[in-house]
Parts: C-alpha cells; structure tokens; sequence
C-alpha cells in the first residue's frame, strides 16, 4: 500500500509494524529500503524471502545517529569514527566489528555489520518513532528484487513487490545510488562500493588512502559483477562507437541512453545528464523507463573517466556485466 511518508500518523503505524517484526519500505537521500528491525533475525528473514537475496549477503543497518551505532557495534575504530563525524547523516555505510550475538541476520552471519545513518526527513521520522518502540537500528537493503535495478521512487517499490507491501512515499531519491561503503573492520579502510560521495572527500575525512576491495572483502550482492540489471541487455559504448553503430542497421527495440550525442531515430532516446550528480539522480529511473518501453536492449555511453563519475560508472558496469 502505498502512503504518504510526511504524515505523522503513517510514521506510527509504520513504526508499529517495525516494532512487531514487520516489513515497511521507506525513502532514503539514496534509494528506497526496503526494512525490518535488525535486531529480530526472525523480522531480517522476512527481506531476504521477499528479496529473493542469499542469506549470507549482509544487509545494512539504519540509524539515527552514532549513539544508536554504538549498540551494534563491538568497537567503533577510528576510521569509522572520522566517517561518521564528517558525513552522518549522509550516503556512507561503514563496516564495523559487530557486537557479538546481536543483529547476526542482518550482518548474513559476518562478524562486522554495516550502518548507515540516512538524512531523508520520511526515514528519520520513521527510525526515531521506532526507536520510541524500542527499535535500535532498521536492517534494510535497497526494495528491490535479488539483482534488479534499485528503486528511486515509491512506484518503483509498488512495481517490485505488489501492494501488500506498506511502502511510504518521500518523492523521488535525491542521490539515486546507494551509499558509498567503507570497509573501517580492517587495518585500513577499503572502498567497497563507491557512491556519490567522492573518494577524495572520502579520504580527506580519513586523512589516509582507501584500499579497493581484495580477495578478503565479503561477498556481497552491491559487489557482485553483475548487478543492478534491467530486463534489457546493457552494452556500454565509447561516443565514438556510439555514433558508428547508429548508422548501421539496428537491432529491433533498441535504446540510446547518451550524454554527448544528440540523435533521434527509429530507437528510443534519453539524454544522460552531463553532470555526475544529475546522472546518479537519473540512472535508476532511465533503466526501469526503457524496461517498461519494451527495450530489448540499451546502448549507454561510457561516462568520463574522472572519479565524480565512480559511482555512475560502477553501476553501469555492472549492469553490462550481467549479460557479458
Ligand atoms: O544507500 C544504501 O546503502 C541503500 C539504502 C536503502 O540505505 N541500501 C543498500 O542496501 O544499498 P543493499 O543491501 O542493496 O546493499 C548493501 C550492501 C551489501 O550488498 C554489501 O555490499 C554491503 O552493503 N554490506 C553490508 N554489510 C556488510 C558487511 N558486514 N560486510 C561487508 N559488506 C557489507
Ligand atoms: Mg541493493
């Protein structure tokens, strides 16, 4: 059922559906999530059959601030720490120790949880009525199937999981990708997935470099190669190959998704922001438009190669990858 997330008492009747192990889906500053009190195993296990998502892929735990974070953790290192001071509340998920018997669904049996503490008014409104019901920390992936594109929009929910579901509506994501997530349960920091925080500000905030993941990082579904897929194939293309391709004979259903190219045609056409802030706001939203307009497959041109583009970048890969 889809609701309005700035009414109060629909924040009350969502918290009293937390509190008795229920699932709610809510807006974030990122993408929609999809959550459950990370603190019941029983409640986290209701995600996972709904997402269809392997249990031993970790989810991330919201939190109003880091006193609430404190309670999931068994030591918060100092990396984490500087993070959370600089970009609380805001899209970065740190990976910390976990505290010891607590929250192990949620964390898919690892022994680090990650938390994140979202800005969007509709998903602190709905941490801090949980809390009062004694709710620490709501475990919630992004309120999509295993391996679909994430939501950005409230109908996008409604399209994935049917209206059983209570879903509240906060308009449209600000950000549109997921958070940045820092690995801080190591001996130095690793980027796990980036986001649209840039990993110069990542690492100014840390006063040190961050590692890219390597063998030792857990498996998880946001690091999988392929992920993020619409039904369409994906096939990332230079501006040049674009503009050779087009000429030529086209496949039937073709989708363009370009930002330099201007062209129309016998295709369906977006245009991809040319800023990077505007193409992560976007991307989700194009991918599930060219789904519902019968693309069988989508050509994008490869974003720039600068790191404002990292998060756009991975998740445009990966995309491709699921049909490489
Ligand atoms: O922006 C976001 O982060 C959104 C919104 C809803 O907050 N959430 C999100 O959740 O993207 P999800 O489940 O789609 O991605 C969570 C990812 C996992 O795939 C994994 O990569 C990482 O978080 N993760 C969570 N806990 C972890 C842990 N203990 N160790 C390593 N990675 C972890
Ligand atoms: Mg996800």
């Amino acid at each position: 059922m889809l609701v309005d997330g700035n009414d109060p008492g629909v924040i009350q009747q969502a918290a009293a559906l937390l509190a008795a192990g229920q699932l709610v889906a809510f807006p974030t500053e990122t993408v929609y999530g999809l959550g459950a009190r990370a603190d019941d195993d029983a409640a986290v296990a209701r995600i996972f059959a709904a997402k269809g998502r392997p249990q031993q892929h970790p989810l991330i735990v919201h939190v109003l601030g880091a006193a609430d974070a404190a309670q999931f953790a068994n030591a918060i290192p100092p990396a984490a720490k500087a993070l959370m001071a600089a970009f609380w509340p805001g899209p970065l998920t740190v990976i910390v120790p976990r505290r010891p018997g607590f929250a192990t669904a949620a964390a898919g049996g690892q022994d680090s949880i990650g938390l994140r503490c979202p800005s969007h008014p509709v998903a602190r409104a709905l941490l801090s009525a949980a809390r009062a019901a004694c709710v620490p920390g709501v475990a919630a992936p992004s309120a999509n199937r295993f391996g679909h594109v994430s939501p950005t929009q409230a109908g996008h929910v409604v399209d994935e999981f049917g209206s059983d579901l209570l879903v509240l509506d906060g308009g449209a994501c600000e950000l549109g990708i997921e958070s940045s997530i820092v690995d801080c349960s190591r001996v130095s920091p690793v980027l796990l997935r980036p986001g649209v925080l840039t990993r110069a500000r990542i690492e100014a905030a840390l006063g040190q470099n961050l590692l890219a993941p390597d063998a030792q990082a857990p498996r998880a579904s946001g690091t999988l190669a392929a992920h993020y897929a619409p039904k369409a194939r994906v096939r990332l293309v230079s501006r040049q190959e674009l503009a050779e391709c087009l000429v030529r004979p086209l496949p039937a259903g073709l989708a363009v998704y370009s930002r330099s190219l201007q062209v129309s045609g016998k295709f369906l056409y977006l245009q991809m922001p040319d800023d990077a802030l505007a193409a992560a706001h976007d991307l989700f939203a194009a991918l599930r438009w060219f789904d519902a307009a019968g693309a069988n497959e989508i050509w994008i041109e490869s974003p720039p190669q600068n790191s404002d583009w990292d998060g756009v970048r991975d998740r445009l890969s990966r995309a491709a990858a699921a049909f490489a």
